[in-house]
């Protein structure tokens, strides 16, 4: 067992949360001396000088309530006896927390709650993992005076409809922690306590259940109860873990950290890990509950080979379906030259399988044909960060949020897509930050319970850049701008330059007003708040990104911190919420056709010789294909052969007709996945991957934060994703031989000058690491640029708007736009495998009431979806949250075909798709799409050829 693999056992709590002071008090304990920071409470001071006060209602993952009273102590010169999770230290104070009045008391307390409790102890699901059975124990309760017959709460029916836990209400002390938990961990304000006196319960409100409220299933409740009350249904079904393995999440790029509790084999339960510092505690219902895909029935576990997509497939060994696969891409090779094929490295791989990929493709196929997902999703971020401030990563970590005054949160959904940091972001708006959202859509954080944002401005699809440029030119024509930071800390030449072209009359708000829909006065608001407002910080996403000016909107952000002076310290900067759990890491490892590990250029001979030297190959200085280069070439005849690596390309990228038609056109397509997913169909070897749960690694989330993610159980097709890779690059002759994951990271930190200091051990030791990590004494960097810039000064750069040419017209009058919901993820195939479901079993289309009723739509009709590339039938959702001319939908089933109607319009700088805008046609229609009928035949075929498989 590695260090991080231990007995079960629940995670230490220290009662109320810690104190920041840096200010020490020193005061005794049972007569033990003990400094802790000021605003300690009493109760954390003692445990953490391992003196243990029982409690019931205080836990350190929320504020103390004082409510239980079993947790009182005697303060020497203080009347009575004050609890300790409500008293702060002082200087001086001499505390006593065991005596026989106060054992008497807390007997008395206990009796009083154990009397209104079922005795089920012995047959209760959390049977020895129960505070308020422990804390009977503590305080020696050995009898009950009331007796039990009295009126109390034992028959109370249970509400079983989340999919995921239980509440047993009958087994409620009434502690709040779980209300608590809900607004100020979660922020989502779902439970109340009703009813007064003996008639309080927990409730998630009148004439409704947990599954049916405004409950999220984030699960913060279920770990603050004390009791069986609230409870995972796992550990109903299962019983307690026997011991937990210390990962990362592998859904989105906030990168939580999981205590995987494990029995043997089987994954019990996914507790949010309160060391990990991207979540601290925190989960949302895809890390914490929808873990069930890595065991689903569907996981593929053994290797298949086939000569051709309309061919059974043969079930082969690992060794023949890896040498069958590397002899065919040999053979493509010897017919259309070195660089007809390439890969696809995978976003939710860990950072050494993708370090592995790279290398394969360069050291093993000969070129630079190596892309990744972030290709469609944030390549502009890697670009245009890199262009303005050096490096092409985010500046802060998250934590940073809570010392911003000013938030602007632009093209992300944070609630939905990235919900822990979204549950960080609303507990700083209830602390008074201001809000402006900008978004073609009314996202959650508009106006959520405890929260509303200042201003909502509602940009037209595809107009950021008018709408960021508007802001800048109000900031510099009202003289708000931070001129001793840009004279001290950016290019004097470039931002004379784009000064010049910000002040230009056409940027102005007034003008700008006819693209981007928004008034021109609230744009001015917008950047006032902005640039006046306190420590202003700016979140972003993929509404930012995959556009036609992606790139430029970047830029165009990058150039409001740096006028501003919103850069470089806590509470600012300029934050990329990623997508996937690794797309940082897989752009960091090297996984683009132009750079090497690191974003240095291939065509640099110093770099590439450095490479060169370490693996003792000559590389190639040429970039290589960019994947939609690779569709095109494969169009074309050129690109026959693909490694394909945990991405579902037919489902995720644009046009899939196009994308259909490339796939077919190849003749070895090698997919790894733990699905038999959408581009599988295409394929003619497929390895089976192992999910993050079956290998050992580090994936590097959105704040750079590298941790580790370890094996909690063994990989269900025999290699972990790492292993297979190497098979792979050994059958091709690449001599190559690594012992573990760990390796691999030496060979990264070896070679990458941001990574240079980062080893497991460092990374055990410190919990994880945020590159850059420069040499061996750093332990990373939270926050960048704080001196200088990393290219040095920093680089403003002229933003020109240029409207995209995928526009609205007669025939195609709507715009969609699309996003994502919480329960589910991306192309939905771990999340659809799940309970998750139950929460959104379909992708529909949101439309206004006014454009629908143009068209004669109503809630629920099936309504055809057409743009230049193709159409689509989805159910129709009557809503205001998109203004009329914009219609929205959600990618996650593969049957929605939201990308047969996407366009391959791309990013200028970087191809990202321009996913956010298609223009469109929607009629009320009454059967599905062409392409739906057609690919639901191909579906059924492939699924059968996979179950007619054979063993070859
Ligand atoms: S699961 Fe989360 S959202 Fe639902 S009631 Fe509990 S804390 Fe609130
Ligand atoms: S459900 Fe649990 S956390 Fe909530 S009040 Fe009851 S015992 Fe306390
Ligand atoms: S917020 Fe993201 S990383 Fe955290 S639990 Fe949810 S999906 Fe996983
Ligand atoms: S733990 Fe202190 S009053 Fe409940």
């Amino acid at each position: 067992m590695n260090s991080m693999v231990e007995f079960y056992q629940p995670q230490a709590d220290f009662g109320t949360p810690s104190s920041k002071s840096t200010e020490l008090v020193t005061l005794s304990i049972d007569g033990r001396d003990v400094a802790v920071p000021a605003g300690t409470s009493v109760m954390r001071a003692a445990f953490e000088a391992g003196i243990k006060v029982p409690k019931l209602c205080a836990t350190d993952t929320l504020e103390s309530f004082g409510s239980c009273r079993v947790c009182l102590v005697e303060i020497e010169g203080r009347r009575g006896y004050p609890s300790s999770c409500t008293t702060p230290v002082e200087a001086g104070m001499t505390v006593t927390t065991q005596s026989d009045q106060l054992a008497k008391i807390r007997r008395g307390v206990m009796e009083l709650y154990i009397s209104d409790h079922p005795l089920d102890c012995l047959t209760c699901p959390t049977n020895g993992d129960c505070e308020l059975q422990s804390t009977a124990g503590e305080v020696g309760l050995r009898d009950v005076r009331y007796g039990f017959a009295g009126e109390n709460h034992t028959q109370l029916e249970k509400d079983e409809s989340s999919p995921y836990f239980t509440f047993d209400s009958s087994k409620c002390i009434v502690c709040s922690r779980c209300v608590r938990a809900c607004e100020e961990t979660q922020g989502t304000f779902a439970l109340t306590i009703s009813g007064r006196g003996f008639d309080s319960r927990v409730s998630v409100g009148p004439e409704t259940n947990f599954l049916e409220s405004d409950c999220v299933s984030c699960g913060a409740c279920v770990a603050a109860c004390p009791t069986a009350t609230l409870t995972e249904n796992s550990i109903i079904e299962s019983g307690i873990p026997e011991h937990s393995v210390t990962t990362t999440c592998a859904y989105c790029g906030v990168g939580c950290g999981f205590k995987a509790e494990m029995r043997g084999q089987e994954v019990i339960r996914m507790t949010p890990w309160k060391d990990g510092k991207a979540n601290e505690g925190h989960a949302c219902v895809k890390g914490r509950f929808a873990f069930g895909y890595a065991t689903h029935k569907d996981r593929m576990t053994e290797p298949m080979i086939r000569d051709s997509i309309d061919d059974p497939w043969k079930r082969v060994s690992w060794d023949e379906a890896l040498t069958f696969a590397a002899s065919r891409l040999r053979s493509i090779q010897e017919k259309y030259g070195t660089k007809s094929i390439g890969a696809i490295s995978s976003s939710r791989c860990t950072n050494e399988e993708v370090w592995l990929v790279q290398k394969m493709v360069r050291t093993g196929f000969g070129n630079n044909n190596v892309d990744t997902c972030a290709r469609v999703c944030h390549s502009p971020t890697g670009y245009g960060l890199k262009q303005t401030l050096g490096e092409s990563a985010g500046t802060q970590d998250f934590a940073s949020v809570a010392d911003a005054d000013v938030i602007v949160v632009m093209g992300a959904n944070p609630t939905e897509a990235h919900p822990v940091f979204g549950s960080r972001l609303k507990k700083r708006l209830r602390e008074g930050a201001h809000l402006i959202v900008i978004d073609p859509r009314r996202i959650e954080i508009v106006g959520a319970p405890h929260v509303r944002s200042d201003l909502h401005l509602p940009v037209r699809p595809g107009a950021n850049v008018a709408l960021l440029n508007a802001m800048a030119h109000t900031i510099v024509d009202e003289g708000l701008m931070d001129q001793r930071f840009v004279d001290s800390r950016c290019d004097k030449v470039a931002f004379s330059n784009w000064l010049t072209f910000i002040q230009q009359p056409e940027n102005s708000p007034e003008a700008m007003e006819a693209h981007t829909g928004v008034h021109a006065n609230d744009v001015r608001v917008a950047a006032r708040i902005y640039a006046t407002g306190g420590n202003a910080a700016i979140y972003y996403g993929l509404g930012v990104t995959e556009h036609s000016q992606g790139s430029t909107t970047v830029m165009a952000i990058a150039n409001l911190a740096m006028l501003t002076g919103n850069i470089g310290r806590r509470g600012v900067g300029v934050n990329p919420l990623r997508g996937q759990n690794n797309v940082q890491g897989s752009c960091d490892m090297g996984s683009f056709p132009h750079e090497l590990p690191g974003y240095r250029p291939v065509s640099d001979d110093a770099v590439r010789g450095s490479f060169e030297a370490a693996w003792g190959v000559t590389l190639d200085p040429e970039p290589g294909h960019r994947i939609p280069n690779m569709f095109e070439e494969a169009l074309s005849g050129a690109f026959k052969g693909l490694y394909c690596q945990g991405e579902d390309i037919a489902q995720s990228d644009p046009n899939t007709q196009h994308v259909e038609a490339a796939l077919e056109s190849m003749e070895c397509l090698i997919v790894q996945d733990i699905f038999l997913n959408e581009t599988a169909k295409f394929a003619h070897v497929f390895l089976p991957g192992s999910s993050f749960l079956e290998k050992d690694g580090t994936f590097t989330n959105a704040e750079r934060r590298i941790s580790r993610v370890r094996k909690a159980m063994e990989p269900l097709a025999g290699k972990a994703d790492w292993q297979s890779t190497l098979g792979l690059a050994q059958a091709l002759g690449c001599d190559w031989d690594y012992e573990s994951p760990e390796e691999i990271m030496r060979e990264i930190s070896a070679l990458t000058p941001t990574f240079a200091g980062v080893t497991y051990e460092k990374i055990e030791r410190l919990g994880s690491i945020q590159w850059p990590c420069w040499d061996e004494e750093s332990e990373g960097t939270p926050t960048m640029h704080e001196e200088s810039f990393t290219r040095g000064l920093g680089q403003f750069i002229v933003t020109e708007y240029v409207p995209t040419d995928e526009r609205c017209s007669r025939r195609f009058p709507l715009i969609m736009t699309t996003g994502r919901i919480l329960s589910q993820y991306n192309v939905g195939a771990q999340t659809r495998r799940t309970e998750n479901s139950a929460w959104h079993e379909e992708d529909v289309l949101e439309i206004h009431p006014e454009d629908a009723q143009e068209r004669g739509i109503s809630e629920g009709d099936w309504v055809g979806i057409s743009s230049r590339m193709g159409d689509t039938v989805l159910h129709a959702r009557l809503s205001k949250r998109v203004r009329p001319g914009v219609v929205y939908t959600t990618f996650h089933h593969p049957v929605s075909g939201a990308n047969v109607i996407t366009t391959d319009s791309s990013d200028w700088a970087t191809n990202c798709p321009e996913y956010k805008v298609t223009a469109v046609q929607v009629t009320r229609v009454t059967q599905p799409s062409d392409w739906q009928e057609r690919q639901k035949t191909f579906d059924v075929k492939q699924q059968r050829l996979a179950k007619d498989s054979v063993v070859g």
